[in-house]
């Protein structure tokens, strides 16, 4: 930074002084450069006043600017690092502006740049300003039309939006080619590919009748790897068809695999282009978790088309009105493909140990946050999946129907438009002639409400009287907090038989199961006709993203886990349990005593492990010990050491409680023919659990059945599950099978990725040490944001135990690393810091640390704003 960064308000949005109608570009892709001309129409936009026309360039270099045909001169336009200004004399006029781009150095993955030979596009959020001077916000909407002129031998393949228009050959060496795409829009969605790439085409018929061209695109030796996400692409497309009534509306649809990419993917109209991580897939290289995460992303992405490009965001500032909403869209279509409950336990998890820690620390914003430095900073687990949560609770208290008919007001009143998260909650208020004033207050503050309940049973009226509390805690960015909206879904158990019991609302209906709001700090509801004191269950499916904790006795936690008729709550019941005693055994360990495993949770472990379930997917999760995120954002201060260990030893007596039972398990032979199927992705769970569980007994027999299994398997879950198992224990057997791992798969990238992660995130004493070396293994690459996440993002959010090590070399490796990082790609760099900026909750002697660690970084000169901001916002507490 050469200036100090600036902070953007929400408040102060205003429209832009001119609109760009049209712009026509051309990218000559020459070795050494790319020259990029730039023909804009541009429009006053009447209602503002006369002003400079302000366009955003940055690490572009001009040659030239001609206005209405006449070469302006150089003191005719001001230059500013970041800006191009221009004073036009007439309300509309025709631009055109020649310049020059690096790709070749640019290490940011903004803009446009190159991956392994490959040119490609990277514009959300401010991209599009390190290709040419432009108005780079997305209310600015435009038709653009993109001709790419390069070598034929080097970039056989060149695309852009939409549909292609034009191809030839400039001579004997280049070729050309121009896209058009007859959809306005703002240029953060605007893509370009050039390379030599394999494609895989299939197509789809739309529910009109209309047959759409679908093209995978990947480097040629990957080609074996596209099946999984054009089957899943086929099943978004008709599944958006069949719930939200969405059709695809050009002729193509695009998907482009790329090996160096900031996140996951990115929706580009018409050309999505995603990280190889989330495209490709193949039963030999890929787990289960990966097969499903190529399903989700490529599902998002193309439910964009029309939550988030044919209706955009009218600022930064509205970004959870696109991703909130999609990510829900993509949650639920993977609970259609899958299982409801599996799905949402996931989901839970992920907003549990990641987002309430988010929520919690200094970074914290609401999904709708009123000022930034970098948006590039709030492309946050707050911003998608709180957002998706707020856009759930909306189709809680409408319904499915009211739902819709919010949705088809929503698509119908704003195609084609940029609007905001009020415009989204309006339709769904007009749509269902109802008020929901109160409700935005999730779009306004930040923080994790906090949930308690007390319960009164009158047996003379058969009343159950339910109150509720509310509390979101206040922060010095934050004084103030109000009650929120809060659906309540719950049931109610016979707390004899485990039987639902029934109960009636105000019209004496009985009723089984009923979404009450609260919406008061503090709130009574009457449950009539209540036949026994009942077990409720409470936020039933987590019907809002609380904090809420009953006061209920391990045996009444294990009698939900064993009769509650909503599956999710099942599980929930089984963490809360887990979380009881592993909060009790924690406290054994602090005054030196053994821990020792209670016959409760024992039990109910033993006789959910005995039961042969058709879910055996649901079936690993209820066995699933709650991870260490969110245990230690249920302490404060975090004890690491504590939770590490009991988590460990609690699981190692576990194993060694329900043995038998294990080898059962692993008895059944492994699936003979790989199939993504969630029957057989259940079935690898539960059986790669029980392994998991039986090398915890450390015994020979249990690393040789890993050492067989490893080598015996057909495909990467059973592999890695074994791998894994082995790296984590003490068993000597974990060189030998690394190094074979090694051999087999050095040449697929996204497979040693995996190598990285596996002992990045090991328990065993070296693994700190193991990580220095691999900072200097020939495959680590710091550029390459995929490998740098599967070794330090690994280490330092997966390994609690060595990150946190009390010398604090954890914190200073990290703080090393973003120091490097800060100057090749900013975006990444920030984005590794939560372990560090997250550090009030630690010991005070963790504490002082990692904030010497952030001292150090602020301390820094060249400072990104992406850093900045993410480090002194770490430092003002
Ligand atoms: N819009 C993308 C999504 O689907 C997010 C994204 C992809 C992104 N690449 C990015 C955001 C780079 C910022 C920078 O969620
Ligand atoms: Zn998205």
């Amino acid at each position: 930074m050469t200036s100090q960064p600036k902070t953007i308000y929400r408040q102060d949005y205003t429209p832009p002084a001119y609109w760009i109608e049209s712009v026509d570009l051309t990218f000559d892709l020459q070795s050494e450069f790319t020259q990029v001309t730039n023909r804009m129409r541009i429009k006053r936009n009447h209602p503002a006043p006369a002003q400079a026309l302000v366009l955003q360039g940055v690490d572009v270099e001009l040659l030239s600017v001609t206005v209405q045909g006449r070469l302006l001169a150089a003191d005719e336009y001001q230059l500013t690092p970041t800006t191009l200004t221009l004073h036009l004399i007439t309300d509309e006029a025709d631009i055109c502006l020649i310049t020059r781009i690096h790709p070749a150095t640019n290490t940011s993955l903004e803009g446009l740049y190159i991956s392994n030979g490959m040119y490609c596009t990277q514009c959300e959020a401010e991209g599009f300003r390190k290709i040419t001077y432009y108005l780079d916000r997305p209310d600015v909407m435009a038709l653009f039309t993109t001709k790419i002129i390069a070598d034929k031998q080097q970039y056989p393949v060149l695309l852009s939006n939409g549909n292609l228009i034009g191809e030839g050959d400039i001579d004997a060496h280049r070729h050309w080619v121009q896209w058009q795409d007859p959809f306005k829009k703002p240029c953060y969605l605007f893509a370009l590919v050039a390379g030599s790439l394999s494609c895989v085409t299939d197509h789809f018929v739309t529910q009109s009748g209309r047959e759409v061209a679908l093209k995978i695109f990947v480097e040629p030796q990957d080609i074996d790897k596209v099946d999984h996400a054009m089957l899943s692409l086929k099943n978004a497309m008709r599944w958006d068809e069949q719930v939200y009534g969405r059709e695809y509306d050009l002729d193509i649809f695009m998907i482009v695999a790329v090996s160096h990419f900031n996140m996951g993917a990115m929706e580009n109209k018409g050309l999505n282009i995603f990280n190889t991580s989330c495209v490709l897939a193949h039963p030999k290289t890929t787990t289960d978790t990966g097969f499903q995460r190529v399903e989700g992303v490529v599902a998002h992405e193309y439910f964009h088309n029309w939550s988030g490009n044919r209706v955009t965001c009218r600022d930064w500032f509205q970004l959870s009105l696109k991703e909130g909403f999609t990510v829900f869209r993509d949650q639920c279509f993977s609970a259609d493909m899958g299982s409801e409950a599996v799905q949402r336990v996931q989901d839970v998890n992920l907003l549990r140990s990641l987002q309430f820690a988010e929520d919690a620390g200094p970074m914290a914003h609401a999904i709708r946050p009123d000022s930034y430095i970098e948006i590039n900073n709030f492309y946050t687990l707050t911003v998608y999946e709180k957002g998706a949560e707020v856009v759930r609770m909306l189709h809680t208290l409408l319904g499915a129907q009211g739902f819709r008919r919010g949705t088809d007001l929503y698509f119908a009143r704003h195609d084609g438009q940029a609007v905001t998260c009020d415009d989204f909650v309006q339709a769904m208020a007009d749509a269902n002639k109802i008020d929901l004033t109160h409700f935005q207050r999730w779009y306004q503050q930040s923080g994790t409400p906090e949930v308690t309940v007390q319960q009164h049973y009158d047996a003379s009226t058969q009343t159950l009287q339910l109150t509720f509390k509310q509390h979101t805690p206040a922060t010095a960015r934050q004084p103030d907090t109000l009650p929120l909206s809060i659906p309540i879904r719950l049931g109610l158990l016979d707390a004899n038989s485990g039987q639902p019991l029934s109960f009636a609302d105000t019209d004496h209906h009985a009723l089984q199961e009923k979404v009450f709001i609260l919406t008061q700090a503090q709130q009574a509801f009457s449950l009539a006709q209540v036949q026994a004191e009942p077990l409720v269950s409470l936020f039933r499916g987590f019907s809002a993203p609380v904090k809420f904790n009953p006061a209920y006795t391990p045996k009444q936690w294990a009698f939900l886990m064993a009769n509650d008729t909503d599956p999710f709550n099942r599980w929930e019941a089984a963490t809360q349990l887990y979380v009881q005693e592993i909060q009790q055994q924690c406290q054994q360990w602090r005054a030196d005593k053994k821990v020792q495993l209670s016959t409760e949770v024992c039990e109910a472990f033993a006789h959910v492990l005995s039961q042969s379930l058709d879910d055996q997917a649901g079936q690993a999760q209820m066995l699933t010990l709650p991870g260490y995120a969110y245990l230690a954002g249920l302490q404060t201060p975090i004890d690491v050491d504590a939770l590490c260990a009991v988590r460990e030893q609690l699981q190692q007596q576990l194993a060694a409680a329900v043995l038998p039972l294990l080898e059962q398990h692993l008895q059944q032979p492994l699936a003979i023919e790989y199939q993504a199927t969630a029957a057989q992705i259940g079935q690898r769970a539960l059986r790669n659990l029980c392994l998991h569980y039986w090398v915890k007994t450390q015994t020979p027999a249990a690393y040789e059945a890993c050492r067989q299994q490893f080598y015996a398997a057909n495909n990467m879950t059973d592999q890695y599950a074994a791998l894994t198992a082995l790296v984590h224990s003490p068993s000597p057997l974990k060189v030998e099978v690394l190094a074979a791992f090694y051999q087999q798969w050095q040449h697929e990238p996204l497979v040693m990725d995996q190598w990285f992660t596996v002992q990045a995130t090991s328990p065993q004493p070296d693994a700190f040490a193991t990580v220095q070396q691999l900072m200097q293994h020939a495959l680590f690459d710091r550029k390459n944001p995929n490998r740098l996440r599967a070794l330090l993002s690994a280490f330092c959010r997966s390994n609690p135990l060595h990150f946190h090590r009390m010398d604090g070399a954890g914190y200073q490796l990290l703080a090393d690393e973003v120091i490097a990082l800060n100057t090749i790609n900013p975006l990444i760099a920030a984005r590794l810091l939560p372990p560090l900026s997250e550090w009030a909750p630690h010991l005070p002697q963790r504490q002082s640390l990692m904030r010497a660690q952030l001292q150090r970084i602020a301390s820094h000169s060249g400072l990104s704003a992406d850093v900045y901001e993410v480090v002194s916002r770490a430092l003002e507490a």
